[in-house]
Protein backbone atom coordinates (compact mmCIF):
# COMPACT_ATOMS: atom_id res chain seq x y z
CA UNK A 1 0.00 0.00 0.00
CA UNK A 2 1.37 3.84 -0.99
CA UNK A 3 1.08 5.90 1.81
CA UNK A 4 -0.49 9.48 0.65
CA UNK A 5 1.62 12.35 0.76
CA UNK A 6 0.57 15.64 1.11
CA UNK A 7 2.87 18.15 -0.31
CA UNK A 8 2.97 21.88 0.06
CA UNK A 9 4.13 24.22 -2.99
CA UNK A 10 4.58 27.38 -0.79
CA UNK A 11 5.84 29.42 -4.56
CA UNK A 12 7.41 32.43 -3.75
CA UNK A 13 5.53 33.30 -0.40
CA UNK A 14 6.30 34.03 2.64
CA UNK A 15 9.93 35.34 4.33
CA UNK A 16 11.93 33.70 6.57
CA UNK A 17 10.40 35.94 9.44
CA UNK A 18 6.90 34.35 8.28
CA UNK A 19 8.11 30.96 7.19
CA UNK A 20 9.24 30.57 10.98
CA UNK A 21 6.12 31.69 12.81
CA UNK A 22 4.15 29.62 10.04
CA UNK A 23 5.92 26.50 10.72
CA UNK A 24 5.77 26.94 14.34
CA UNK A 25 1.46 26.74 14.12
CA UNK A 26 1.78 24.13 11.68
CA UNK A 27 3.89 22.03 13.84
CA UNK A 28 1.14 21.71 16.53
CA UNK A 29 -1.66 21.53 13.70
CA UNK A 30 0.05 18.35 11.84
CA UNK A 31 0.97 16.46 15.09
CA UNK A 32 -0.45 12.88 14.49
CA UNK A 33 -1.24 13.71 10.86
CA UNK A 34 -2.63 10.94 8.94
CA UNK A 35 -0.79 11.49 5.73
CA UNK A 36 2.86 12.43 5.21
CA UNK A 37 3.82 15.64 5.14
CA UNK A 38 6.26 17.57 3.14
CA UNK A 39 6.26 21.63 2.55
CA UNK A 40 8.50 22.65 -0.29
CA UNK A 41 9.71 26.49 0.62
CA UNK A 42 11.64 29.19 -0.67
CA UNK A 43 15.38 28.65 -0.61
CA UNK A 44 15.74 31.77 1.96
CA UNK A 45 13.03 29.55 4.28
CA UNK A 46 15.40 25.60 3.77
CA UNK A 47 17.13 26.61 6.89
CA UNK A 48 14.69 27.75 9.33
CA UNK A 49 12.23 25.03 8.14
CA UNK A 50 14.81 22.57 8.40
CA UNK A 51 15.76 23.67 12.05
CA UNK A 52 11.65 24.32 13.05
CA UNK A 53 10.60 21.11 11.78
CA UNK A 54 13.57 18.48 13.16
CA UNK A 55 12.23 15.46 15.26
CA UNK A 56 8.45 16.14 14.16
CA UNK A 57 6.51 14.25 10.93
CA UNK A 58 7.07 17.31 8.86
CA UNK A 59 9.45 17.12 5.68
CA UNK A 60 10.96 19.42 3.98
CA UNK A 61 11.31 20.02 -0.21
CA UNK A 62 13.05 22.93 -1.99
CA UNK A 63 11.25 24.43 -5.03
CA UNK A 64 14.22 24.24 -7.59
CA UNK A 65 17.32 23.59 -7.76
CA UNK A 66 20.50 23.73 -10.47
CA UNK A 67 21.57 20.43 -12.34
CA UNK A 68 25.46 21.44 -12.77
CA UNK A 69 27.73 20.21 -9.77
CA UNK A 70 28.78 23.45 -8.82
CA UNK A 71 30.44 26.55 -10.60
CA UNK A 72 30.11 29.84 -12.44
CA UNK A 73 26.25 29.65 -12.21
CA UNK A 74 25.57 32.96 -10.61
CA UNK A 75 22.05 33.35 -8.65
CA UNK A 76 21.85 28.68 -8.83
CA UNK A 77 21.56 26.49 -5.80
CA UNK A 78 23.29 23.48 -6.34
CA UNK A 79 22.17 19.55 -4.70
CA UNK A 80 24.82 19.71 -2.65
CA UNK A 81 23.96 23.14 -1.18
CA UNK A 82 20.30 21.23 -0.63
CA UNK A 83 22.00 18.47 0.60
CA UNK A 84 24.24 20.08 3.32
CA UNK A 85 20.72 21.96 5.18
CA UNK A 86 19.19 18.48 5.09
CA UNK A 87 16.59 19.34 2.44
CA UNK A 88 15.67 15.78 1.30
CA UNK A 89 12.89 16.65 -1.45
CA UNK A 90 12.93 19.07 -4.46
CA UNK A 91 10.20 20.21 -6.93
CA UNK A 92 11.79 19.43 -10.30
CA UNK A 93 9.90 20.99 -13.62
CA UNK A 94 6.87 22.74 -12.18
CA UNK A 95 4.96 24.37 -14.94
CA UNK A 96 5.57 27.90 -13.43
CA UNK A 97 9.19 27.33 -14.02
CA UNK A 98 9.20 25.75 -17.53
CA UNK A 99 7.19 28.69 -18.65
CA UNK A 100 8.30 31.75 -17.12
CA UNK A 101 12.42 30.19 -16.27
CA UNK A 102 12.36 28.45 -19.92
CA UNK A 103 12.88 25.09 -18.07
CA UNK A 104 13.27 21.90 -21.01
CA UNK A 105 12.63 18.64 -20.96
CA UNK A 106 15.72 18.25 -21.09
CA UNK A 107 17.13 20.83 -18.38
CA UNK A 108 14.24 18.80 -16.19
CA UNK A 109 15.68 15.14 -17.23
CA UNK A 110 19.23 16.68 -15.83
CA UNK A 111 17.61 17.93 -12.43
CA UNK A 112 16.15 14.62 -11.54
CA UNK A 113 18.98 12.35 -12.26
CA UNK A 114 21.45 14.93 -10.06
CA UNK A 115 18.62 14.73 -7.29
CA UNK A 116 18.40 11.39 -7.41
CA UNK A 117 22.83 11.20 -7.37
CA UNK A 118 22.36 12.92 -4.15
CA UNK A 119 19.51 11.09 -2.65
CA UNK A 120 17.13 13.92 -2.44
CA UNK A 121 13.77 12.43 -3.89
CA UNK A 122 12.82 14.71 -7.03
CA UNK A 123 9.25 15.63 -7.12
CA UNK A 124 8.36 15.63 -10.55
CA UNK A 125 5.93 17.64 -12.32
CA UNK A 126 3.80 17.23 -15.28
CA UNK A 127 0.70 18.12 -16.95
CA UNK A 128 -0.98 19.67 -19.78
CA UNK A 129 -2.32 23.21 -20.78
CA UNK A 130 -5.72 23.92 -21.83
CA UNK A 131 -5.19 23.99 -25.41
CA UNK A 132 -3.58 20.52 -25.01
CA UNK A 133 -6.15 19.33 -23.26
CA UNK A 134 -8.83 20.85 -25.27
CA UNK A 135 -7.08 18.93 -28.81
CA UNK A 136 -7.32 15.85 -27.03
CA UNK A 137 -3.64 15.19 -26.67
CA UNK A 138 -3.33 15.30 -22.85
CA UNK A 139 -2.18 11.21 -22.86
CA UNK A 140 0.12 11.71 -25.76
CA UNK A 141 1.59 14.71 -23.90
CA UNK A 142 2.07 13.96 -20.48
CA UNK A 143 3.48 10.50 -21.75
CA UNK A 144 6.25 11.70 -23.57
CA UNK A 145 6.87 14.13 -20.48
CA UNK A 146 6.90 11.56 -18.29
CA UNK A 147 9.68 9.25 -20.43
CA UNK A 148 12.03 12.49 -21.44
CA UNK A 149 12.21 13.21 -17.60
CA UNK A 150 13.21 10.12 -16.70
CA UNK A 151 15.64 8.77 -19.10
CA UNK A 152 19.03 7.54 -17.44
CA UNK A 153 16.89 7.16 -14.09
CA UNK A 154 17.42 3.42 -12.94
CA UNK A 155 15.20 3.46 -9.58
CA UNK A 156 12.07 5.17 -10.37
CA UNK A 157 10.65 4.05 -7.20
CA UNK A 158 13.27 6.97 -5.23
CA UNK A 159 10.73 9.87 -8.01
CA UNK A 160 7.57 10.88 -6.78
CA UNK A 161 5.68 12.13 -9.97
CA UNK A 162 2.96 14.63 -9.70
CA UNK A 163 -0.06 15.11 -12.42
CA UNK A 164 -0.44 19.32 -12.26
CA UNK A 165 -2.77 20.26 -15.42
CA UNK A 166 -1.92 23.88 -15.69
CA UNK A 167 -5.20 24.61 -16.50
CA UNK A 168 -6.04 23.91 -12.48
CA UNK A 169 -2.99 25.26 -11.33
CA UNK A 170 -4.13 28.69 -9.35
CA UNK A 171 -7.34 28.88 -11.03
CA UNK A 172 -10.06 27.63 -8.38
CA UNK A 173 -10.39 25.20 -11.11
CA UNK A 174 -9.78 21.59 -9.87
CA UNK A 175 -9.95 18.39 -12.45
CA UNK A 176 -12.56 16.43 -11.10
CA UNK A 177 -11.70 13.15 -9.41
CA UNK A 178 -12.01 11.11 -12.37
CA UNK A 179 -10.05 13.29 -15.13
CA UNK A 180 -6.97 13.32 -12.30
CA UNK A 181 -7.67 9.73 -11.96
CA UNK A 182 -7.54 9.08 -15.41
CA UNK A 183 -4.12 10.98 -16.18
CA UNK A 184 -2.52 9.60 -12.46
CA UNK A 185 -3.14 6.06 -14.01
CA UNK A 186 -1.99 6.68 -17.65
CA UNK A 187 1.27 7.64 -15.70
CA UNK A 188 1.20 4.76 -14.00
CA UNK A 189 0.88 2.73 -17.09
CA UNK A 190 3.96 4.88 -18.68
CA UNK A 191 5.73 3.31 -15.63
CA UNK A 192 4.76 0.09 -15.42
CA UNK A 193 5.91 0.07 -19.26
CA UNK A 194 9.40 1.71 -18.48
CA UNK A 195 10.03 -0.41 -15.34
CA UNK A 196 7.54 -3.11 -14.83
CA UNK A 197 4.40 -2.95 -13.08
CA UNK A 198 5.78 -3.93 -9.92
CA UNK A 199 7.99 -0.40 -9.33
CA UNK A 200 4.68 1.23 -11.12
CA UNK A 201 2.90 0.34 -8.38
CA UNK A 202 5.41 1.55 -5.88
CA UNK A 203 5.68 4.67 -7.17
CA UNK A 204 3.84 7.77 -5.61
CA UNK A 205 2.12 9.96 -8.09
CA UNK A 206 0.11 13.20 -6.85
CA UNK A 207 -2.14 15.32 -8.19
CA UNK A 208 -1.80 19.02 -8.02
CA UNK A 209 -4.13 21.97 -9.24
CA UNK A 210 -6.51 23.23 -6.71
CA UNK A 211 -6.39 21.33 -4.47
CA UNK A 212 -8.07 22.17 -1.40
CA UNK A 213 -9.62 21.35 2.04
CA UNK A 214 -12.56 20.15 0.48
CA UNK A 215 -11.89 18.28 -2.61
CA UNK A 216 -8.48 16.90 -1.15
CA UNK A 217 -10.44 13.70 0.24
CA UNK A 218 -11.75 12.56 -2.59
CA UNK A 219 -9.13 13.13 -4.78
CA UNK A 220 -7.06 10.78 -2.71
CA UNK A 221 -9.53 8.36 -2.24
CA UNK A 222 -9.05 7.50 -5.99
CA UNK A 223 -6.92 4.72 -6.98
CA UNK A 224 -3.65 5.92 -8.74
CA UNK A 225 -4.06 9.13 -6.46
CA UNK A 226 -1.18 8.97 -3.59
CA UNK A 227 -1.95 12.45 -2.68
CA UNK A 228 -1.42 16.11 -3.83
CA UNK A 229 0.83 19.24 -4.63
CA UNK A 230 -0.86 21.95 -3.13
CA UNK A 231 -0.11 25.37 -3.81
CA UNK A 232 -2.36 28.17 -2.01
CA UNK A 233 -4.27 25.86 0.67
CA UNK A 234 -1.07 24.82 1.67
CA UNK A 235 -0.10 28.89 2.86
CA UNK A 236 -3.16 27.63 5.63
CA UNK A 237 -2.45 25.56 8.48
CA UNK A 238 -6.49 25.11 8.89
CA UNK A 239 -6.08 24.07 5.48
CA UNK A 240 -3.29 21.74 5.15
CA UNK A 241 -4.20 20.21 7.70
CA UNK A 242 -7.51 19.14 6.75
CA UNK A 243 -5.31 18.12 3.58
CA UNK A 244 -2.89 15.95 5.74
CA UNK A 245 -5.76 14.49 6.87
CA UNK A 246 -7.96 13.36 3.71
P1 LIG B 1 -2.52 25.43 -6.48
O1 LIG B 1 -1.03 25.15 -6.99
O2 LIG B 1 -2.83 24.40 -5.44
O3 LIG B 1 -2.49 26.83 -5.93
O4 LIG B 1 -3.41 25.29 -7.67
C1 LIG B 1 -0.56 23.84 -7.14
C2 LIG B 1 0.84 23.84 -7.67
O5 LIG B 1 1.17 24.67 -8.53
O6 LIG B 1 1.66 23.02 -7.24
Amino acid sequence: MRKILAAGNWKMNKTATEAAAFIGELKESLKGAKNDCLICVPYTNLETAVKLTAGTNIMVGAENMDYHESGAYTGEVSADMLCDLGVKYVVIGHSERREYYNETDKTVNLKVLRALEKDITPVLCCGESLEQREAGITFEWVRMQIKLALAGVEDVTKVVIAYEPIWAIGTGKTATSEQAEEVCKAIRECVAELYGSDKAEKTTILYGGSVNAKNAEELFAMENIDGGLVGGASLKTADFTVIANA
